[in-house]
């Protein structure tokens, strides 16, 4: 059938129609939302890089967590800014580390809702490396010796009660190790989501001002993905998927929409995407300058990643879009 007797746009007359027939809808119950813990009492900062983003010490991220509940968001991801850095990251496995006092603080505020925890160095270590470094000029990571360090960072979060571990240095076989050193202490319940696909982008950068993680030296393309590669990407999901991992995560979004969709055709776990701190940004500052309506772009932005494939999606917008949901119709 052609025109005249086909006319699509019957079904975008109305806002009701257009409704009706939406393939992709945003919902909260697909938002995670991230969080900075830092040191101190009291502290509610605003991060310079990311306007609207908070480094809240312990107590102000447990109410911080109330509000999140109430706003039907289901779970955060949590990330910290340690005291002291070490040549090791050694704070990020201590059982009194910042990130597993968190845990065990929103646990107290609000039970319900669930915590996933970042595994990962970088923010532990003065080098800003995300393991155990071999060599300085090159900035090499010692991939099994960091297996060991990040197996503890795991068992600290779930001894904290995280129910979501997210390991996100893209060392090989760190799914499987977590794995095994989670069921081994009888933490069998606790969901490995994987960094299964993470580039080496430019995108995180208002995220390393943040939490102060650029390298000191080199850089990651020795162990994150290369933007150029999906056939790749499909091959490293794989070997999360088969070494146990509960949800795969294509990170960053926006410019990975189409790794996102391969995955979503090649694979039936939970998919999640992470719209990382840059593609926030953008929005942010372009919305600043008053070049953009910052709500459409970013409900766009967020379909898009959906209509990709995402199950999930981590979001700095998270809390926005849950107030906008929430008076919508
Ligand atoms: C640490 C980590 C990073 C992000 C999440 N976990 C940064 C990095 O690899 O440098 C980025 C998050 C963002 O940009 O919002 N491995
Ligand atoms: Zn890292």
């Amino acid at each position: 059938m052609s025109f005249p007797e086909n006319r699509p746009r019957r079904l975008r007359r109305t806002e009701a129609m257009r409704r009706m027939v939406r393939e992709t809808s945003l919902s909260v119950d697909n938002l995670m939302y991230p969080l900075f813990v830092c040191p101190g009492k009291g502290v509610r900062r605003e991060i310079a890089s990311l306007p609207g983003q908070y480094h809240l010490s312990v107590d102000q991220l447990a109410r911080e967590a109330e509000g999140i509940l109430e706003l039907g968001i289901p779970s955060i991801i949590l990330f910290g800014l340690p005291e002291k850095k070490d040549n090791v990251g050694s704070e990020a496995w201590r059982s009194d580390g910042i990130v597993q006092r968190a845990i065990q603080a929103v646990k107290r505020a609000a039970p319900e809702l669930l915590v996933a925890a970042d595994c990962c160095l970088c923010e532990y270590t003065t080098h800003g490396h995300c393991g155990v470094v071999l060599d300085k000029a090159s900035g090499d990571v010692d991939n099994d010796a960091t297996l060991e360090n990040l197996a503890r960072v795991a068992l600290a979060q779930a001894s904290a009660g995280a129910d979501i571990v997210a390991p996100s240095g893209m060392m090989d076989g760190t799914i499987g190790f977590l794995r095994e050193a989670l069921d081994e202490a009888e933490h069998e319940g606790v969901i490995l989501l994987s960094y299964a696909v993470k580039y080496a982008s430019a995108y995180y950068g208002p995220f390393r001002v943040a939490v102060d993680s650029a390298p000191a030296f080199g850089d990651r393309r020795g162990y994150q993905m290369d933007p150029g590669n999906v056939r790749e990407a499909v091959r490293e999901a794989a070997l999360d998927v088969e070494e146990g991992a509960d949800i795969i995560m294509v990170k960053p979004a926006l410019p990975y929409l189409d790794v996102v969709a391969e995955l979503r055709r090649e694979f039936d776990v939970p998919l999640a995407a992470y719209n990382v701190s840059g593609e926030y940004l953008m929005l942010k500052a372009a919305a600043e300058k008053g070049f953009l309506d910052y709500e459409r772009a970013m409900v766009e932005t967020l379909t898009s990643v959906r209509r990709a494939g995402a199950d999930l999606v981590v979001t700095y917008h998270a809390k926005e879009v849950a107030h906008l949901l929430s008076k919508a119709w």
